[in-house]
């Protein structure tokens, strides 16, 4: 199997990202991922403005692309290929990294590849490391997914569950909003929850019949408790007993498909998996059934041209690549997303 280097560009929602990753026999190494965040932008608003982060992207991915290769000490002249996240996002986000990636790959005749946003948060959890030991378990957990999968392979998966309503990420995002955490909030509510107590608010751990998630009630029951908290309960004890509720049921699902088929590895990325509970939920989970726990390392959980890189590079090592018609989508080809729509194929 030959070297692949190549340049990935992620740009689907507010950040603006670039990332050298190597792929050799099987296994991925990381050699440089430069990152800029539009959160100040997007303060005021409580949210990404879609064309807000359109224009920011515009005015930083050439400095992004070229800190990346700065950083990765190499130049466009010894990159195999280029990635970009066409799909799923936001459509005007997507097309600035994806003509950024065409362009550059047109001008150097190397491949371009499109790579599915939600299907490259999986791969984030092989950089710097082993290739994978499959069959495996694959849970996205962001802002805008949350998607079980059976991976035969980084790239070869099969949606087996999904979110009905909200994302695990929104409910995080949407609870930090009722305490009034501040934006973005989900990471903010992990490190106050860390001195809350869960037991002092009893919120509900939704478990629908199969695989499926359901996220919006327990953030309802949330909201009402923080009208009325019991017994006194802080905004700690609050944000412990709304985190323990959302990582029990994703823990709850992984335990359901693991007990449904057996798997040699167990793969989790996504902005939730730098939450801290989870972690310590699913090392526990993975020891108890002898799976290979292979979760994202918490700088690649959130958003990142990395993961782009790698699943770029995998489609690349199978000889595999787009046209310069392919164009950025609103949904994923693999996952259902936002208030679970149906899964789409291109
Ligand atoms: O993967 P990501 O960067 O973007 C999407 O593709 O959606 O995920 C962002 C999500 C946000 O909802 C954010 O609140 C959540 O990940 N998040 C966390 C933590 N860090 C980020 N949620 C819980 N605990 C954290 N430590
Ligand atoms: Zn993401």
């Amino acid at each position: 199997m030959a070297n692949r280097t190549v340049l990935g560009i992620e740009s689907s929602c507010d950040e603006t990202s670039a990332a050298v990753v190597r792929l050799s026999d099987g296994a991925l190494t990381v050699l440089s991922c430069h990152t800029a965040d539009q959160n100040d932008l997007h303060r005021t608003y409580k949210g990404v403005v879609p064309e807000i982060a359109s224009r920011a992207h515009v005015e930083s991915i050439i400095g992004v692309i070229r800190c990346a290769l700065r950083e990765a000490d190499t130049s466009l002249e010894q990159i195999d290929a280029i990635a970009a996240g066409n799909r799923p996002g936001l459509i005007g986000s997507l097309l600035v990294g994806t003509s950024a990636a065409k362009a550059l790959a047109w001008a150097r005749s190397i491949p371009f590849v499109g790579v599915d946003h939600v299907v490259a948060h999986l791969t984030a959890a092989l950089l710097d490391g082993d290739p994978l030991d499959a069959p495996a378990i694959g849970l996205v957990a962001s802002g805008g997914h949350t998607s079980l999968f059976r991976m035969n392979s980084p790239l070869d998966v099969e949606l087996i569950g999904a979110t009905v309503d909200d994302a695990a990420g929104e409910a995080f995002d949407k609870a930090a909003a009722i305490l009034d955490l501040g934006y973005p909030g989900g990471a903010r509510l992990d490190e106050l929850a860390q001195s809350g107590d869960e037991s002092l608010v009893s919120l509900p751990i939704t478990d629908l019949k199969g695989l499926d998630f359901s996220f919006s009630g327990v953030k309802t029951a949330l909201s009402l408790a923080a009208k009325n908290p019991p017994h006194g309960a802080t905004t700690a004890d609050l944000a412990a007993s709304l985190r323990h509720a959302v990582v029990a049921q994703l823990v709850r699902k992984l335990q359901q498909a693991m007990e449904v088929a057996p798997v040699r590895s167990c793969v989790i990325g996504g902005g939730v998996a730098a939450n801290r509970l989870l972690r310590r939920e699913v090392e526990a989970l993975c020891a108890r059934y002898g799976v290979a726990l292979r979760i994202a390392a918490p700088r690649w959980c959130t958003d990142n041209a990395a993961m782009i890189a790698a699943a770029g590079a995998f489609r690349v090592d199978q000889g595999e690549r787009d046209g310069w018609d392919l164009v950025a989508l609103p949904h994923s080809s693999v996952a259902r997303g936002h208030r679970g729509r149906p899964i789409r194929s291109r």
